[in-house]
C-alpha cells in the first residue's frame, strides 16, 4: 500500500507556556481535499505553519510519502512540494498578473526575460485551470478577491506543488467568489494535488472536503471521511455543538 503523500503523527506545539496544538494526528492523500476547520484561536494557522516551515513542532512527527521530513524553513517546505498561500497573498498589486504569475521565475531567452512566453504561458497554465483572465497585462490589484486567489492556486500548481494549502481563502468572499475559489479548490485536487483547505465556515468546506478535521483548543476532535460525517454534523461541530445549545438556551431563558 502506498503510504499517505502527508501524515502528522501527535503534533505537539508550544509557544512558550501557550499550548496551541496538542497530539494532533491526521493525514493528507494525493487527489483529496483535506478540511481543517476550527473557531477563532483553535491553532489552525499554528497548524499551517509547521507545515510551511515558520514553526517547528515541540513534539510530533511529520513524513512525506512515509518518510519523516522535519521543514526547518520555509524554503524547505517549498522544496519538498508544499505550496502556502496565504489570506494576505503574497502578491504586487500594481504589478501585472503574468509578473505576479512568475515572481521572479519567469522564462528567459539568454539574459532577458521573454515577455512574449510569459505571458502566453501564464495564460495558457490558468485556462487549464479554468481561468479566464482576459488581459495578463492587468495588474493584480484590479482583479477581484477570488481571481487573485485563483492566480496564486494556478501558479502553485505550474511550479509542481504536490501539497497546496489555502489558509481561509474564501473567509473575505461573498457567496458568488468563494464559489469560485472551491470550483479551482477542485481543480487542483483533480490535479493530483493533496489540498488542505483551512476554514471555519463548515458550508464551504463541506461540498468540496473528502475528509475533515475539527481543531478546538488546539485539540483534534477527531478526523472524519465525508462518508461518515453528515453535513448536519459538521455544522453543528463548529458551531461549539452542545456549548452553543446550551447558550442559546440560557440567552432565551432570560
Ligand atoms: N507566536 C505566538 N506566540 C504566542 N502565542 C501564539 C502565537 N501564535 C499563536 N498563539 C496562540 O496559539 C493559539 C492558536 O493560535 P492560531 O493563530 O494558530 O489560531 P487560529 O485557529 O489560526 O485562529 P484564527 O481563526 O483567529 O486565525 C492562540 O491561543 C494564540 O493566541
Ligand atoms: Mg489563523
Amino acid at each position: 500500500m502506498t503510504p499517505p503523500l502527508l501524515e502528522l503523527e501527535d503534533i505537539s506545539k508550544y509557544y512558550g507556556n501557550i499550548i496551541a496544538l496538542t497530539d494532533v494526528t491526521t493525514s493528507v492523500n494525493a487527489g483529496e481535499v483535506t478540511c481543517v476547520l476550527g473557531d477563532n484561536g483553535a491553532g489552525k494557522s499554528t497548524f499551517i505553519k509547521i507545515l510551511a516551515g515558520v514553526h517547528e513542532p515541540t513534539e510530533g512527527t511529520i513524513k512525506m510519502n512515509g518518510e519523516t521530513v522535519s521543514f526547518t524553513s520555509p524554503r524547505a517546505s517549498l522544496d519538498a512540494g508544499i505550496a502556502t498561500v496565504y489570506q494576505d497573498l503574497a502578491m504586487v498589486p500594481m504589478m501585472s498578473v503574468w509578473r505576479n504569475f512568475f515572481l521572479g521565475s519567469e522564462p528567459t531567452n539568454g539574459l532577458r526575460i521573454d515577455k512574449k512566453k510569459a505571458k502566453a504561458l501564464a495564460k495558457e497554465e490558468m485556462s487549464k485551470m479554468g481561468i479566464d483572465i482576459r488581459d495578463t497585462e492587468q495588474p493584480v490589484g484590479t482583479l477581484s478577491g477570488g481571481e487573485r486567489q485563483s492566480v496564486a492556486i494556478a501558479r502553485a500548481v505550474y511550479f509542481g506543488a504536490k501539497v497546496l494549502i489555502l489558509d481561509e481563502p474564501t473567509s473575505a468572499l461573498g457567496v458568488k467568489q468563494s464559489g469560485v475559489v472551491l470550483k479551482y479548490i477542485i481543480a487542483a485536487r483533480d490535479r493530483g494535488l493533496g489540498v488542505i483547505f483551512i476554514t471555519h465556515n463548515p458550508h464551504h468546506a463541506y461540498p468540496v472536503g473528502d475528509r475533515f478535521m475539527i481543531l478546538n483548543r488546539g485539540k483534534s476532535m477527531g478526523n472524519f471521511a465525508k462518508a461518515e460525517l453528515p453535513r448536519d454534523e459538521l455544522v453543528r461541530m463548529m458551531a461549539g455543538g452542545a456549548e452553543l445549545d446550551q447558550l442559546t438556551h440560557e440567552i432565551e431563558q432570560a
